[in-house]
């Protein structure tokens, strides 16, 4: 049975939450349901394990991380079946999910050593002169990692790399939902050699964790992947801490006249149906010029039907589940309510427990939910437009602004898609769902603040102090 870890002690509790297998239901295993007693045994730990983390050196930490990268490489396949099992993307992706994982870990090491502050030129301001200054960064103390279920590995590694190599002492509460691949991180760093009082893992309900974890004056840095709501909810707890959010989209992707349709069509597929579409920045929203529309529907369609769904553990699954059943029977009411609104559903939506044929709604309107609101499912809405500033007024017209894409051959157009959409990241020729992991990610508007990838999370996961020599 799964534990928490505090300390370096699995740790059991009276109360346990069951982890499913969202293909089929079965129980993968049981995890406790931590308490806040567990938080403020897991905090007095952790202020120990920030002391001792302070005074370590940047190579130590970077030994750490890279062993953790190494050990994690020797135990892909295992990571991954783990992944699957508990979160229903398919194998491969699972293996995609754990090879960006070693290198989330890899760059984590690297920054580690990098991290350094910058010359203060003191005597260009009218009272400097005499002085000489410069900025250090120093560790902010308690992180804070809370992670979400569709990226159970590389999500956990994203905060949990950047938090260590910035000499920081880090407890994850992972997705209770996928909570295995989290766990078996920290086992696997503890075993790397990074040190028991400064990684601790705690499992259990949010709503009963995240208030004592969140609000406590001793954690000085929250990192936070999840929805809008949760993400705000915490802020509020937060009060006066750091705060990295990163939370959810409804991406457009514009498809302009010049566009290569097959390149449109193959990067749809990728885009809008990976991980059954439960990516934060999935392709979600179509917008196609309306001299292509046609042609681009029919050949969507047709990829589309050919997704082979089914088992995420047999090679030749495209498309797994859905996290829970829940949610797939949430997505199918705002594809149904989509075509009350007119949308005309091409293809797909058939509902079996968690799993969602992945569908199209052509017709798009602005007023409905699959154009305004989170889909996080395997479907995407599609709409036409006459020209460009109507279709970056579309893809503007939402409270979101995570990521967004262009198909155009057109420089200009490329470029002023960049300058005017509202999104942290802009992709050119692609879909939204693009991510290596050293590039900055984080939204603007509901979205979130702050930026993920390990060369930025560092800066937001450490203090900067400002020195002053007086010569
Ligand atoms: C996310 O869903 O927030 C992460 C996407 C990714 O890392 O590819």
């Amino acid at each position: 049975m799964a534990t928490m870890i505090l300390g370096g002690e699995r740790v059991d509790a009276n109360e346990h939450i069951e982890v499913t297998n969202p293909f089929d239901g079965s129980v993968v295993d049981v995890i406790p349901k931590g308490t806040p007693k567990d938080v403020e045994r897991a905090l007095s730990i952790a202020e120990a394990g920030a002391v001792r983390l302070r005074k370590t050196t940047a190579y130590e930490r970077y030994e750490w991380l890279q062993k953790s990268a190494q050990l994690l490489e020797e135990r892909r396949d295992d990571f991954a079946r783990t992944i699957s099992l508990e979160e229903g993307k398919t194998l491969g992706e699972s293996l995609a999910e754990v090879s960006r994982s070693v290198e989330t870990l890899v760059l984590s090491a690297e920054e580690a050593k990098r991290l350094c502050g910058e010359a203060v030129p003191l005597e260009g301001a009218s009272g400097g002169k005499g002085r000489f200054g410069f900025t250090i960064r120093v560790p902010c103390g308690i992180v804070v990692a809370i992670s979400p279920f569709n990226f159970p590995l590389n999500l956990v590694a994203h905060k949990l790399g950047p938090a260590i190599a910035g000499g920081n002492s880090v407890i994850l509460k992972p997705a209770s939902d996928t909570p295995l691949s989290g766990i078996k991180l920290v086992e696997l760093m503890l075993e790397a050699g990074v040190p028991s009082d400064a990684l601790q893992c705690i499992t259990g309900s949010g709503g009963t964790l995240s208030d004592p974890l969140c609000g406590d004056r001793r954690v000085r840095k929250i990192s936070f992947t999840g929805s809008f709501e949760v993400g705000d909810k915490i802020c509020r707890v937060a009060g006066m801490k750091k705060v990295t959010m990163e939370l959810g989209s409804n991406s457009p992707l514009i498809v302009m006249d010049d566009a290569d349709l097959e390149k449109v069509i193959a990067a749809t597929l990728v885009t809008g149906y990976g991980n059954a579409g439960q990516v934060c920045i999935s392709t979600q929203r179509v917008l196609v010029d309306r001299r292509v529309y046609a042609d681009y529907l029919d050949g969507l369609k047709a990829g589309v039907e050919g997704i082979v769904t089914g088992n995420p553990l047999l090679e030749e699954t495209k498309m797994g589940p859905m996290i829970r059943q829940r949610d797939a029977e949430r997505v199918t009411e705002w594809l149904s309510e989509a075509v009350t609104q007119g949308g005309e559903l091409l293809t797909g939506s058939e509902r079996d427990g968690a799993m969602v044929k992945p569908a199209i709604i052509a017709g798009m309107k602005t007023d409905m939910k699959l154009f305004r609101d989170e889909l996080f499912g395997p479907a995407v809405g599609v709409m036409p437009f006459d020209d460009i500033d109507e279709a970056i007024a579309a893809a503007n017209d939402t409270r979101f602004g995570l990521s967004a894409g262009i198909f155009t051959e057109n420089i200009g157009r490329a470029m002023k898609f960049a300058q005017e959409v509202d999104a942290g990241t802009l992709q050119i020729n692609w879909g939204p769902a693009w991510r290596v992991d050293l590039m900055p990610y984080g939204g603007l508007k509901d979205s979130g603040m702050g930026k993920e990838g390990p060369s930025y999370a560092i800066r937001e996961m450490t203090e900067e102090k400002m020195v002053v020599m007086h010569l």
